[in-house]
C-alpha cells in the first residue's frame, strides 16, 4: 500500500466507527458523517452506540468530519451508511445513493471506493458506480476502482470485534482486491479472504444473514409446535445439542436491522431474476410473526387483564438500538389483549423510544407486578430479584432463558418457551 495514503469511512455508526477507530491505528483515516451530533458526541469521546469506550476514542488519531469538503484529501473511501427496508420491505438505498453522490463529489484518478453496506448483489457495480461515474465524470474501472468488502461485527459483541475477525474482499481488478487485502490486513493480523469478484463478496455477505434468519424461524417454528405439547423448546434444544452436527439456534424476537432486513434484500434479488424465494420469505413469515404468537401465549398463561413489567426493548441483548425491535410488537400485542405494560431498559434512550415508538420507558422497575417479562438478556438483568418486582403468585415468563439457570422461588409461577 502506498505510504500516507488517507482512508475516508463514510457513515459513522455501528459498523463505520469501530472500523474507522481499527484502521486510525495504522492509516490516516478520516471519519465522516452527515449527522452533526454524531460528530460533536464522538469529539467529546462519547459513543452512544456502545461499541467503542471513552478512552478508546480519546486515543483515536481518527478525524471526524462533518464537512465533506475535507474529504477531497482521501485516496480509498469506504461506505459504510445504513441500508434498511421500506414500508413494502424492498431495499431503500436512499443512503447508499446519496453516500455515493458525496464520494462522487471528492474522488480523483485513481481513488478506490469501497462498499460496506449489505446489499444485494449488483448494487456496487450496477447502481454505486454509476451515481459515482455520473457525479465525477470518471469512468469505473478505469479513473477509479470498486471494491466490496462485507461487515460481520456484532453489536454488543467484545470478542468478534473488527480487527479480530476474517474479512472477505474484493475488487474490481486484482490490484485493487490486494490493494483491500493489504489495507484491512493492517487491521486485523492479515485475517484476509479475497473473493471472486464484487458480486461474490455481496451475496456471501446478505446469506449469512438470511441463513441465521431461516435457522431461527425453524426454531421459532418448532417452540410453536412444542407448546401445545406442553414441551419446553429449550429441554428440547439442550438435548439434541448434544449431537455433533446439531445447530445451536435458540427462539426468539428477530428485530434489528441485519437478519431481519437483510433476507428481504436477498429475496428482492431473486425475484429480479425470476425465482419465488419461498424459504427466504417464509422465514421472515414466521420470525415477523414471533411476537403476536408469544403474546398470545402469555396472554392464555395469565387469569385476567394484568400489569407486566417487560424487560428489555432493545432489539437484542446488551445493545442500546431499539430500532426495528419486535418487543414493541410484544409490548402492543399485549396491549392489544388487556394487559397494561411498563418497560425498563437501562441500555435504550428514553427519548429515542418516546419518539420512536411512543413508549415511556421506566427509570426503574416497580414492584407488586402480576408477571416479569423477560424479553431481552441484557447483562445487568441478572442481578434483578424477581421477590422485590413480583407480587405473591406472580408469573415469570422467560422468553428469552434469562432465568432457566436459576431457582424460582416456590410463589412464583415460571413459564418459558
Ligand atoms: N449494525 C450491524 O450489526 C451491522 C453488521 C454488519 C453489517 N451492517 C451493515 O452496515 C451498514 C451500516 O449499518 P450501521 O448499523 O452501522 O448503521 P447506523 O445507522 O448505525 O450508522 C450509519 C451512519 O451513517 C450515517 N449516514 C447516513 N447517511 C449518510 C450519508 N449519506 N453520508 C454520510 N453518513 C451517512 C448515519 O448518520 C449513521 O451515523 C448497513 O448496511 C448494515 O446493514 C450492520
Amino acid at each position: 500500500m502506498p505510504q500516507n495514503t488517507t482512508v475516508a469511512v463514510i457513515g459513522l455508526g455501528y459498523v463505520g466507527l469501530p472500523l474507522a477507530v481499527a484502521l486510525a491505528r495504522h492509516v490516516e483515516v478520516l471519519g465522516f458523517d452527515i449527522d452533526r451530533t454524531r460528530i460533536d458526541e464522538l469529539i467529546a469521546a462519547h459513543d452512544r452506540t456502545g461499541e467503542l469506550s471513552e478512552g478508546e476514542l480519546r486515543d483515536s488519531r481518527l478525524v471526524y468530519l462533518a464537512d465533506e469538503s475535507f474529504l477531497d484529501d482521501a485516496d480509498i473511501f469506504i461506505v459504510t451508511v445504513p441500508t434498511p427496508v421500506g414500508p413494502d420491505n424492498k431495499p431503500d438505498l436512499k443512503a447508499l445513493r446519496s453516500a455515493s453522490e458525496t464520494v462522487g463529489r471528492h474522488i480523483r484518478l485513481g481513488s478506490v471506493i469501497v462498499y460496506e453496506s449489505t446489499v444485494y448483489p449488483g448494487v456496487t457495480e450496477e447502481i454505486c458506480g454509476p451515481i459515482l461515474e455520473r457525479v465525477s465524470s470518471l469512468i469505473q474501472g478505469q479513473d477509479f476502482f470498486l471494491g466490496y468488502s462485507p461487515e460481520r461485527i456484532n453489536p454488543g459483541d467484545k470478542v468478534h470485534r473488527v480487527d479480530r475477525i476474517a474479512k472477505v474482499v474484493a475488487g474490481t481488478n486484482e490490484k485493487t482486491a490486494n490493494l483491500l487485502a493489504k489495507l484491512y490486513g493492517t487491521m486485523n493480523g492479515g485475517n484476509i479472504f479475497i473473493a471472486k469478484d464484487i458480486k461474490t463478496a455481496e451475496a456471501s455477505k446478505v446469506i449469512e444473514n438470511a441463513q441465521r434468519d431461516i435457522n431461527i424461524a425453524f426454531v421459532n417454528e418448532i417452540t410453536e409446535i412444542f407448546s401445545r405439547m406442553d414441551i419446553s423448546v429449550y429441554d428440547v434444544l439442550e438435548a439434541a445439542g448434544t449431537k455433533w452436527n446439531f445447530l445451536p439456534f435458540t427462539p426468539g424476537l428477530v428485530g434489528g436491522h441485519c437478519i431481519g432486513v437483510d433476507p428481504y434484500y436477498l429475496a428482492h434479488a431473486a425475484e429480479a431474476v425470476g425465482i419465488e424465494p419461498r424459504v427466504i420469505l417464509a422465514g421472515r413469515h414466521t420470525n415477523d410473526g414471533m411476537a403476536d404468537a408469544v403474546a398470545e401465549r402469555i396472554d392464555q398463561a395469565l387469569t385476567g387483564p394484568s400489569r407486566l413489567l417487560m424487560l428489555g426493548l432493545a432489539f437484542k441483548e446488551d445493545v442500546p438500538d431499539i430500532r426495528n425491535t419486535k418487543v414493541v410488537d410484544l409490548i402492543k400485542g399485549l396491549e392489544k389483549r388487556g394487559h397494561t405494560v411498563e418497560t425498563f431498559d437501562p441500555m435504550a434512550d428514553k427519548q429515542e423510544a418516546e419518539a420512536e415508538y411512543g413508549l415511556s420507558l421506566i427509570d426503574a422497575p416497580g414492584t407488586d407486578y402480576d408477571g416479569v417479562v423477560g424479553a431481552v438478556r441484557h447483562a445487568p438483568f441478572e442481578e434483578l430479584s424477581l421477590r422485590a418486582m413480583l407480587k405473591e403468585g406472580g408469573s415469570v415468563f422467560d422468553i428469552k432463558g434469562l432465568w432457566r439457570a436459576r431457582s424460582i422461588p416456590s410463589s412464583f409461577r415460571y413459564w418459558t418457551l
